[in-house]
């Protein structure tokens, strides 16, 4: 009998490609034999199917009480008044981290040896929601107004998580992405604060510089090899970290961490991808590298690192590849392939 201690985490499979992609994630993860004991929950589509909630309080309920959870990606329906689960999720258990790092896995693409790590602030900015209409003269959407709110201390807890990782992790320099000379409340405060906790605490550790999120937008395609950890505010990390996404092979190679204090979520950055799914040849690799970074949280670094290299050797020693990354396998076959490795 193995004398592995189980770790208890919550599972959602998740909506479209999230079923696909999740059975593929945990064949891998049970030929790494991985510990975890899954407690399997459903929420996004999946839950207003089972029973009317897109985040049923006994999923909320799991996550609570395991503290660490595997997510396969949640449709949001547009309109009809629910609000995102995965935004709900981070507001609930505060998961005001988001990590995003982008590593090139296939040599000799358009972009050769990116590795760049994207850290967005989850909870605050213009995600938090407060928007509504001015109807006029019987337009009921005449006008449409958002408020983003960031905090001072919201904006040194992310800034300070961004410069810990990188030391951390021997990363050289973090650069704070931000739009302060137009948005010099909302994204001022994020520049001041990081001004402020890097020379207080930082400035001997690691090098910080600063740049406008419409430059920075730019210099990511004309020479992405200038950055090493961003950080930047929720809408401009939602935003650059799909770029960034596309330098490394696009959405099925990203893999994505909500941290908080007291529970971390680990998924990929891409959704639901309703275009493929059902058809069985979505790319299960972003939720894949997630599941290598949930065995780094909790302890595990040998098996994330296995995970990693076993990808690397389908995709490139094997040349087993799905769709989008222009090969022909589909999610079983390059799933049967990464088993074969990591059960070698
Ligand atoms: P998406 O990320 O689902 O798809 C964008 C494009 O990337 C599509 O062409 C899709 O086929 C492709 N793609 C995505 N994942 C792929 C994979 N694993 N393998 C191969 N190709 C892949 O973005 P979209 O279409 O804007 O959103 C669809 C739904 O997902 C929406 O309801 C949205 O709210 C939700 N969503 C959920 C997220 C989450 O749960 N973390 C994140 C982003 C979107």
């Amino acid at each position: 009998m193995s004398s592995t201690k189980m770790i208890p985490a919550t599972l959602i499979p998740g909506d479209g490609v999230g079923p696909e992609i999740t059975e593929a994630t945990l064949a891998a993860l049970a030929a790494l034999n991985a510990p975890f004991e899954w407690d399997h929950q459903v929420a996004g589509m999946g839950g207003v199917t089972a029973c009317g909630d897109p985040l049923p309080p006994a999923c909320v309920e799991s996550i609570r009480k395991h503290g660490l959870a595997l997510k396969g990606p949640l449709e949001t329906p547009i309109g009809g008044g629910y609000r995102s689960s995965n935004v709900r999720l981070r507001e609930e258990f505060k998961l005001y981290a988001n990590l995003r790092p982008a590593l090139t896995i296939i040599p000799g693409g358009r972009y050769d040896k990116i590795d760049l790590v994207m850290v967005r602030e989850n909870n605050e900015g213009l995600y938090m929601g407060y928007e509504h209409f001015i109807p006029i003269d019987g337009d009921p959407h005449a006008v449409g107004m958002s408020t983003g709110i960031n905090t001072r201390q919201g904006c040194r807890r992310i800034v300070r998580f961004a410069f810990e990782y990188a030391v951390a992790h021997g990363r050289k320099k973090v650069t704070v992405v931000h739009k302060a000379n137009i948005m010099k409340a909302l994204t001022g405060i994020f520049l001041e604060t990081a001004r402020e906790i890097h020379e207080a605490e930082y400035k001997d550790k690691v090098i910080m510089d600063e740049i406008i999120v419409d430059a920075c937008a730019m210099k990511l395609v004309m020479n992405p090899w200038q950055f090493d950890v961003l950080v930047t505010t929720n809408l401009f990390g939602d935003i650059l970290s799909d770029e960034i996404a596309g330098l490394v092979g696009g959405l099925g190679m990203a893999p994505g961490a909500n941290i908080g204090e007291k529970a971390a979520i680990f998924e990929a950055v891409h959704g639901s991808a309703p275009d493929i799914a059902g058809k069985g040849i979505a790319n299960p690799i972003a939720l894949m590298l997630a599941a290598a970074m949930m065995l780094d949280h909790v302890g595990l670094p040998e098996k994330a690192t296995r995970l990693r290299r076993d990808i690397d050797l389908v995709l490139n020693t094997d040349n087993i590849r799905t769709g989008d990354l222009g090969g022909k396998a589909t999610t079983k076959e390059f799933t049967a392939a990464l088993v074969k490795r990591l059960s070698a």
